[in-house]
């Protein structure tokens, strides 16, 4: 019993010293004589086998597997080492110490927010303020405070996406355009107002290279003592020649909107083109009224800008929906 305590410690023992030594060595070499002296013909575990010719069945039954598992364990030990140090060598005799670094991609504005900010600061220089609102809308601000009443032709300009919500009198739904901020801003501010709304508007839409269902627009409304028509022009006429260029012209031109009276349209003149880029009009006195301004002591004009269309009009992008196709390839011309 004596005998068989001692080589259990002696099993014991080599293994320790074969693993101490092994993670101590660096060099290949290193590993080759490792192997020599441990598991060679004339290493240490072939001498310790030798023992089991000399001893009792009873005591090989105990150190036969202990010997068996330390030759599993020495073996082990030498693959995963030497797999380890070809790795190490594979890297680095490739390893170019002089190539440069990688470059770390950084991420750039997205397109329809530069435009809007170019639009906004257009606006900014001439005194607006900028105002941002909310996307989920009542029916009471997106149509009947603008004029829209419930039974009138005009909301079938509005493909509107209805929400699924229904407080006591309240329809809930996806704007359609920015002009409901108009009466949100004049129920909470007293005249003079010049601000700007940028935000997202939402139509049931199909859906081609110049109908997006989700969009942006930027909503402007000045409200004062004697504004006159003559204001709404000069501004947005500055606003276009910020945007395209000093030379560029202008075209007004008489629409229809429920909350502006007159109402227009104003178009550039592009690639030799016309182009419609903006409604607006003089606030409709309907519409001050509902929000209890008094009609003849304060005018005002609003509009409306898509600033999609402005950006594809200035960087010649054919189809709208790139603006949310998430595509590196488009994105990443836009440096700001
Ligand atoms: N809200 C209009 C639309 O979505 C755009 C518009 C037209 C806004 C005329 C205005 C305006 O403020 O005066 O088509």
């Amino acid at each position: 019993m004596k005998n068989t305590e001692s080589i259990l410690k002696n099993i014991q023992n080599l293994k320790k010293s074969a693993s101490d030594e092994i993670s101590n060595d660096s060099q290949k070499s290193d590993l080759e004589d490792w192997r020599i002296k441990y598991l060679g013909r004339n290493g240490e575990l072939s001498s310790l086998m030798k023992i089991m010719k000399d001893i009792s069945p009873d005591e090989k039954r105990v150190i036969g597997p202990k010997l068996n598992q330390l030759k599993n364990d020495l073996n082990h030990l030498f693959e995963s080492f030497q797999l380890n140090n070809s790795q190490t060598q594979k890297y680095a005799d490739n390893f170019d110490i002089t190539l440069p670094g990688r470059n770390i991609s950084h991420g750039t504005l997205h397109p329809t927010t530069l435009i809007i900010r170019e639009i906004c600061d257009a606006f900014r220089s001439m005194g607006f303020q900028i105002h941002e609102g909310n996307e989920i809308e009542t029916e009471k601000y997106n149509f009947d405070l603008l004029n829209i009443p419930d039974d009138h032709p005009a909301r079938d300009q509005w493909d509107t996406i209805w929400l699924d919500l229904t407080n006591n009198e309240n329809n809930y739904l996806l704007r359609t355009h920015t002009s409901p901020m108009q009466a949100r801003i004049m129920e909470k501010n007293n005249p003079p107002i010049r601000v700007v709304v940028p935000g997202k508007c939402y139509r049931y839409e199909a859906t081609d290279a110049t109908h997006e269902w989700e969009f942006h627009q930027i909503e402007g409304l000045a409200i004062d003592k004697n504004i006159s028509f003559s204001e709404l022009k000069g501004t947005l006429y500055q606003m276009a020649r910020k945007i395209f260029g000093s030379d560029q012209q202008v075209r007004f031109r008489c629409d229809f909107f429920p909350f502006v009276e007159p109402g227009v349209d104003m178009s550039i003149l592009w690639e030799g083109r016309w182009i419609e880029i903006l409604g607006a009009g003089m606030v409709h006195p309907k519409v001050l009224t509902g929000v209890g301004y008094d009609p003849n002591e304060y005018s005002g004009f609003a509009f409306g800008i898509g600033p999609e269309r402005v950006s594809m009009l200035k960087n010649k992008i054919k189809d709208i929906r790139n603006f949310h196709a998430n595509d590196l390839r488009f994105l990443s011309q836009f440096v700001n």
